[in-house]
């Protein structure tokens, strides 16, 4: 339990087991033997992630390019609103591997965007990685090819997540306790 800002947060998952989980994924990611790879971070939560995790693909032996893309959501929840891309991806995904990272797999709404997305424009096969994985939220039937974690359903923070764009900087995945 620490204290940032006047909040007091819990720790969900540690700094350690985060290492640990990101290790794993990226074994079993190099375990497929990916061509060509395009990994593509979906910004702004995955970033942390996607920074430890290619560097871990880096020591399991994979160079993939990285792209990022911004996707948005209006109205979400109750109501949820169209998809938008609000920054692309430049390279092109033809033929190619890719690899979609985000930070967490909730509605599913949002990653099943940008994997029809890659499938249109061509990719030779879209695989998802996250690294915690809502389940009982889900709304898409879609899963997720590399899960780090199963996480509670709590609003969680930090390790490139956010509450009202704070707390992204935790080296850890937390929740705020009220
Ligand atoms: P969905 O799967 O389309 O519902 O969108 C999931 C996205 O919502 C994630 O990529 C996060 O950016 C955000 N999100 C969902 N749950 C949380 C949370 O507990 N903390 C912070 N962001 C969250
Ligand atoms: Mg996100």
């Amino acid at each position: 339990m620490i204290s940032v800002a006047g909040k007091t947060i819990d720790t969900v998952f540690s700094q350690e087991e985060i290492a640990a989980e990101v290790d794993r994924l990226a074994t079993e990611v190099a375990a497929r033997a990916p061509r060509n790879l395009l990994v593509i971070a979906v910004l702004k939560g995955s970033f942390v992630f996607a920074a430890d995790l290619i560097r871990a693909m880096h020591k399991a032996g994979i160079a993939p390019e990285v792209e990022f893309i911004s996707l948005s959501s209006y109205g979400a929840g109750t109501n949820p609103g169209p998809i938008r891309v609000l920054r692309d991806i430049e390279s092109d995904v033809k033929g190619r591997d890719v690899l979609l990272i985000d930070d967490i797999l909730e509605s599913g709404r949002t990653i099943q965007f940008a994997r029809d997305l890659m499938v249109s424009r061509g990719a030779a096969k879209v695989e998802l990685a996250v690294l915690l994985d809502k389940t009982m939220r889900r709304q898409s039937p879609i899963e997720a090819d590399y899960v780090g974690f199963r996480c509670p359903d709590v609003f969680v923070v930090g390790y490139g997540m956010d509450v009202g764009h704070a707390l992204r900087e935790l080296p850890f995945v937390g929740r705020v306790v009220e």
